[in-house]
Order: structure tokens, then sequence, then C-alpha cells
């Protein structure tokens, strides 16, 4: 059996021989460049290819892969909106994707970029390297003085509630299927609507499906809390931009965590030192001491790109051996 995978990083290299290794009975091919139509040839002769997410996945490229013979995909990552579905169910495509490769990982971060912005840290950074070293104006808030409001409660949600109950904050949390330990909890708010007016912190937890995409815009926000702080390690599309920059303006919104941008698909995991941006909100952003920005790097850690790997390559052989994966996604 063949499996070849496409933007291998260097950082993945090391858990990809481990796993070869232990799977002497599977040839392993791989490359850094991405999968692309004119990429795919080069798994010709694979049973399947491993990839994550970095590029749209469109008919062209499915189709190129299914001219090769190859009719399954692993994602090393969860999220799979950037898949042409429907050009894969009727190509005949497997695919599976890594539904839990370390869920603390992503909750890790949203709570440690709230608690950053909660204590004006990016603030208190610059005044300390300028030698400034006066507490005011950088006073703080408390996490656990904050009601959160958690919009999602899978893994990652739930993993964020733990976190953010063990500061003492109050979480109140909405999502269309209840999980039965946060609503023993009795955590549930019955709309979104609720949701937005009881919390001082936002954070979302679902994926990009149509019914969610921009679900924070302009009205959204109107129906929050005066000096709401938002956290986005979701998807970027969840958020209309224009809108949170408005109300970032006005106050509204008194602070933003940003690990994912609406447009973030080849500017993010990329070197712009003295480049321009294509898209100029994105700098503005970046330059405000109240959000803090990273490059969707929620995910990045030693433990999750190990099982991102480890899991991804998995499937693949299951799905080429025709078993049972319990990352298979049904679409
Ligand atoms: C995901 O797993 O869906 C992520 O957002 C991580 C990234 C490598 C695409």
């Amino acid at each position: 059996m063949k499996i070849y995978a496409y933007g291998i990083r260097d950082d993945e290299k090391p858990s990809l021989k481990e796993w070869e290794t232990a799977h002497p009975e599977v040839e392993v091919a791989f490359t850094q460049e991405l999968l692309t139509p004119e990429t795919a040839k080069n798994a010709a002769g694979a049973d399947g290819v491993v990839v994550y997410q970095q590029l749209p996945y469109t008919r062209e490229t499915l189709q190129a892969l299914a001219d090769q013979g190859i009719h399954q995909m692993s994602l090393r990552n969860v999220g799979i909106d950037n898949i042409d579905l429907k050009a894969a169910k009727e190509l005949g495509f497997k695919i599976s994707n890594v539904a839990a490769y370390s869920p603390n990982a992503i909750a890790e971060h949203a709570a440690i970029q709230l608690a950053r912005i909660l204590r004006r840290s990016k603030e208190l950074d610059a005044k300390v390297a300028k030698r400034d070293l006066r507490w005011a104006p950088t006073i703080g808030r408390e996490v656990r003085m904050q009601t959160v409001g958690v919009v999602g409660t899978g893994r990652i949600g739930r993993v964020l509630i733990q976190i953010l109950q063990g500061f003492g904050a109050k979480i109140v949390a909405y999502d269309i299927f209840k999980n039965p330990d946060i609503d023993k909890q009795g955590l549930y708010v019955d709309s979104l609507n609720e949701l937005y007016a009881k919390s001082d912190v936002i954070s979302l937890h679902v994926p990009s499906v149509k019914e969610n995409i921009h679900m924070i815009n302009k009205d959204s926000i109107a129906k929050m809390k005066d000096g709401v702080v938002l956290v986005n390690v979701a998807r970027g599309d969840l958020v209309d931009t224009d809108a949170v920059v408005a109300a970032l303006d006005s106050g509204k919104v008194s602070g933003m965590v940003m690990d994912v941008y609406e447009n973030e698909i080849g500017i993010f995991n990329e070197d712009w030192e003295g480049k321009k941006f294509p898209d100029a909100r994105l700098d503005d952003l970046i330059d405000r001491p109240n959000v803090l920005v990273t490059p969707h790097t929620a995910f990045y850690t030693t433990k999750a790109v190990l099982e991102m790997v480890h899991q991804s390559f998995d499937a693949a052989v299951a799905i080429a051996n025709g078993q049972e994966t319990r990352n298979l996604v049904k679409f």
C-alpha cells in the first residue's frame, strides 16, 4: 500500500518518521508542495492522499486525483469547509479528518489570549519594552468576574468551559446540540440572543457552515453588552470583520482575540516582513492594543501535530483496507 502526503512541514517530519517506522508495510511518499490540480499527478500509484487544510480542494483538484484512480483523502486537521463536498460525493471520495487531535491546544490558546486581553498584556508589554514601568493606566480585569458565553459545546468548547471554571468565571453556553454534562450543570441558555445579552466575553467554537457565516455582525453585536470581548479561534468567516472593526472603534467591543481571519488563506503561515498585506484591515487589527492576532496557531502544539500526523495516516490506511475508522467524515 502507498500513501502520498502533501504539504508536509519540517515540524511534522519527526511524527511522520515515527509512524513510518511503526508501519513498515506501508510505502509513504511526501512533499512540501500543497495539493493542487497540477500537483495531484505526483500521487499517481498511491492508494490515498493525506493533506491538511491550506487551500480550497475544488472539483478540479478532486477530479485530478480521481483521474489517478485516487478516491480517498485524509485530512490532518478537523475542518472540512475547504472541500467541495458535492464534487467529492459525485466522484465517490471517502474523506477522513482528525476530529480530536487536541481540543486542549485550541481551548488553552483561547483561555490564555482571553486572560491576556483582560490584563491588557499587549499594552503593558509595550510599556515595559519602552522602560515605562508605571502601573496606570493598564489596570486589568479578573477572569472570575466575567460571564463568558461559550457558543458551541463540542470538544473544544467543553475544554474551554472547564479551564474557565477553574479561574472561577461564570459560564453560559449555547449549542443546537446539547451536551449532557453541560446540560446537567445548567449552563445552557435558550437562545443566542440570551447569551449575547448576558455575556461579558463571547467565545466561538462552532464550524463554518452556512448558518453560522457572519453570525457576529452589526445586528448581533448590537444585542451584546457594551464593552464585550470577542474570542474567535474557530473560523474567520464566523465574523463580519467590518462590523467588528466599527464596534472596536465605537468601544462597543472592548477587545478581540483573533486566531482566524476571514481572508486568511494565502496570508497566514507566510512571512510578510517588509511586504504589504493584500487586505489592509489586517494591518489595522494587528496594530490595535486591544486586539490579539495570531496566525491560526491555536492548534499548533507538539501534541496536536503528532496526533494530526498519526491519526490521519491511520485513517488513510484503514480506508484503503476497507476498514472502519472513527475519523471517517459523513457527508
Ligand atoms: C483545523 O484542524 O481545522 C484547524 O483549524 C487547524 C489548521 C491546521 C487547519
